[in-house]
């Protein structure tokens, strides 16, 4: 099965920004345990019981925030998610019986049970929850009201290992790198490819000035008649970890590594990268993909993985992967026509 089906499959509905200054939950569960060595992997297996539905209620979601005037709208804003979605999506909820659940990938549960709600909680990888109903969107309705996908739940908990693809140790490798705290930093942009790798401990949430810019860039894109809103946000290496192994397992590694980073390699983990809207290529083609490419750099993010450079980024054509670096460093870097990796005259190729 080919990967990019399953990409917007699995990480639209997954691990959106762990924002450690945002709305949701100011009862942050605990990290996830990393002391374990084996992987089972997570499972996606929906206990029988819960594809039974005892009762049928059909669900009207309540409206979504329209975004305000262009001159209130500020870095300051308040980084509350905001995204300014438009929908009249309805769905169907079938009851069951309380069903103990996992979460399997850190994941935001969701006000209404469709892609794009407004984030209600932060859930992290073994949380445990209790499922109240299915419902014909695929998210599962929990106790608290809120609702999850079901591909981010497991009947049993989710065992990880960061023993078996432990990222390469950095290595200052050229003028202007550095590596400080097994981070590669160069011309002090941190840096996450395929040469260069994150520690796994490394787990800083999203950046909340980068966070603060998305907010500013959506809502300026919202005035234009744009729609922007965040899919992906914060992944931390576990997250990476169960991803990029599912993906492996789909498709093979040699495909997987065309557009999926292994733990420790991913932008995500930077704190610094959000994927927007859709992963599906055509994405570049539509009015918000085109709006994104040509203004984003204003907002301080470039289109980290472009079209035809895979040979130089290591990935894929993303035209949804944003990277935040700052105003001057993302203008200077579009008004290039460069990939970071040219700009800075890095390579990003696995040792392997
Ligand atoms: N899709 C990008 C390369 C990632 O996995 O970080
Ligand atoms: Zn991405």
């Amino acid at each position: 099965m080919k990967g990019k089906a399953f990409i917007a499959i699995l990480l639209a509905l997954a691990t959106l920004t762990g924002c450690s200054d945002g709305n949701v939950s100011s009862n942050i569960p605990s990290q996830p345990d990393f002391s374990t060595t084996t992987d089972t992997a997570a499972t996606e297996t929906v206990p029988a019981e819960n594809t039974e539905p005892s009762e049928e209620t059909t669900t009207v979601p309540s409206d979504t925030t329209p975004p305000p005037a262009a001159e209130e709208t500020t870095a300051e804003t308040e980084a509350t998610e905001t995204t300014p979605v438009e929908t009249d999506t309805i769905w169907t909820e079938s009851p069951v019986q309380d069903t103990v659940m996992y979460v399997n990938t850190e994941c935001y549960s969701r006000k209404d049970a469709f892609i794009g709600a407004e984030a209600v909680e932060l859930y992290y990888i073994n949380d445990e929850v209790n499922v109240v109903a299915t419902t014909d969107t695929d998210y599962y309705k929990l106790d608290n009201g809120a609702f999850i996908h079901m591909d981010y739940l497991s009947e049993s908990k989710t065992e990880i290992t960061t023993t078996t693809t432990a990222a390469t140790p950095a290595q200052p490798t050229g003028e202007g790198i550095e590596v400080i705290n097994g981070i590669t930093y160069v011309q002090g942009i941190m840096i996450a490819n395929k040469t260069y790798a994150l520690p796994s401990d490394y787990n800083p949430g999203v950046s909340s000035e980068a966070y603060n810019a998305l907010i500013e860039m959506e809502y300026a894109a919202a005035n234009e008649g744009i729609t922007l809103f965040l899919n992906s946000g914060f992944r931390s290496y576990s997250d990476q970890y169960v991803i990029y192994n599912r993906y492996v397992s789909w498709d093979g590694k040699a495909e997987a590594d065309r557009y999926s980073a292994r733990p420790g390699h991913s932008e995500h983990q930077t704190g610094y990268a959000f994927d927007l809207n859709s992963f599906e290529e055509s994405f570049g083609e539509t009015p918000e993909g085109i709006w994104l490419a040509e203004n984003c750099h204003k907002y301080g993010f470039i289109i980290r993985y472009p079209k035809g450079k895979e040979h130089i980024t290591g990935y894929m054509y993303e035209p949804w992967h944003v990277r935040y670096l700052g105003v001057d460093i993302a203008t200077s870097v579009y008004e290039s026509g460069l990939t970071l990796e040219e700009y800075l005259g890095i390579t990003s190729v696995y040792a392997d």
